[in-house]
């Protein structure tokens, strides 16, 4: 099979298109034929070894050398002991613990996958798993918002930011939405309320406070928030100081006043979708893909992801 293998951290210049051959599905897993992956920032940080915590498993050469974690295919096999699912089964994962999506098959444990819900193409699937599961639980499970609420997503023009934009607006909130100049047209379109272009205004010096703020991209000391925050702030992503300080000091910080400054850590995985793929099915929600490349544009996929161009997702189509 044809598979994009990397043996290094480096930009996408150290990925490579190449021949291996097709895995054999061990006990209890899965054998899927890969028909799109969805890629998503940790694809890019995982490639180039950076934020830091991204080389948790590989400190100086990376633990799995084929990327790609949000997938979406067909089963062409089953190992021992697979009762869920049989040959030709359409099937999505998110296996970011394993990676291996960008390839033509890859082998999942059975418990990770779940059948390509009614009416949803491979690319509608395969755009849901990681961003839908941050935004699902930033929004609503851990982020709890209510209408007429004041929410804030930095870096709401991203994967997961075009669900949370979506998300906060059905649950009554207004919404801003933060990121470069490129993505605030696209925030708008989502239904962001006011959008800011983090190159030209801090919003943390803008004299407004939120009920919540969701940082799919934390670059601040964790006491720049204190000021604009009358509720929670969550952390995704980011710097690894950011994480340190949230991690830290961040429930010491306006703990007084009720603010919460914390660790948003994702239960990832297709068991924790359901109700995002309901909204989907129901008509509102949507995934906006911006691009689509075939297996061997995966380099300059993950280019286009990485130097922020992405509205939304970018999806690997693999034929
Ligand atoms: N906490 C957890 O359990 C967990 C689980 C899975 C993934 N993650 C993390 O979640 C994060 C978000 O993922 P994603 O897929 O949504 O990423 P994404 O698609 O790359 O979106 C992030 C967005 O943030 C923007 N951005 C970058 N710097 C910014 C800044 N200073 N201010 C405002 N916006 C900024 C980016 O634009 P530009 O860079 O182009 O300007 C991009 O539009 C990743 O870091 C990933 O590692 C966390």
């Amino acid at each position: 099979m044809k598979a994009v293998v990397y043996a290094r951290y480096g930009g996408p210049g150290v990925l490579r298109l190449t021949d291996t051959d097709i895995p054999v599905p061990g006990d209890g897993q899965v054998l899927v034929q890969v028909r799109a992956v969805s890629l998503n920032a940790s694809d890019w940080e995982v490639l180039r070894g950076k934020p830091l915590y991204s080389r948790i498993g590989g400190p100086f050469r990376p633990r799995h050398h084929v990327l790609g974690s949000d997938i979406a295919g067909r089963v062409a096999a089953t190992g021992r002991n697979v009762t869920r699912f049989k040959s030709g089964d359409d099937v999505f994962a998110d296996i970011l613990s394993s990676m291996g999506g960008f390839a033509e098959y890859v082998c999942v444990p059975q418990a990770a996958l779940a059948p390509v819900p009614d009416g949803l193409t491979y690319e509608q699937a395969a755009a849901l798993p990681q961003a839908g599961a941050i935004a699902l639980q930033g929004i609503r499970d851990t982020g709890r918002v209510r209408p007429g609420q004041k929410v804030l997503i930095n870096g709401g023009g991203g994967g997961s930011g075009m669900y949370a934009v979506q998300l906060a607006k059905l649950a009554g909130a207004e919404v801003t939405g933060v990121d470069n100049a490129e993505k605030l047209a696209f925030m708008r379109s989502l239904g962001a309320d006011q959008v800011i272009d983090y190159a030209r205004k801090d919003f943390t010096t803008n004299g407004r406070a939120y009920d919540l703020i969701l940082d799919l991209a934390g670059h601040r000391p964790a006491l720049a928030y204190k000021g604009s925050l009358r509720g929670r702030y969550l952390y995704v992503g980011g710097s690894v100081a950011t994480l340190l300080q949230v991690l830290l000091i961040g429930p010491l910080i306006g703990r007084a006043e009720g603010k919460k400054i914390r660790l948003l850590a994702v239960r990832l995985g297709t068991q924790h979708l359901a109700p995002l793929v309901e909204l989907y099915q129901a008509g509102k929600i949507t995934t906006v893909i911006d691009r689509r490349y075939g297996l061997r544009e995966v380099p300059e996929a993950l280019r286009y992801l990485g130097e922020g161009h992405a509205k939304g997702k970018v999806v690997v189509n693999v034929d």
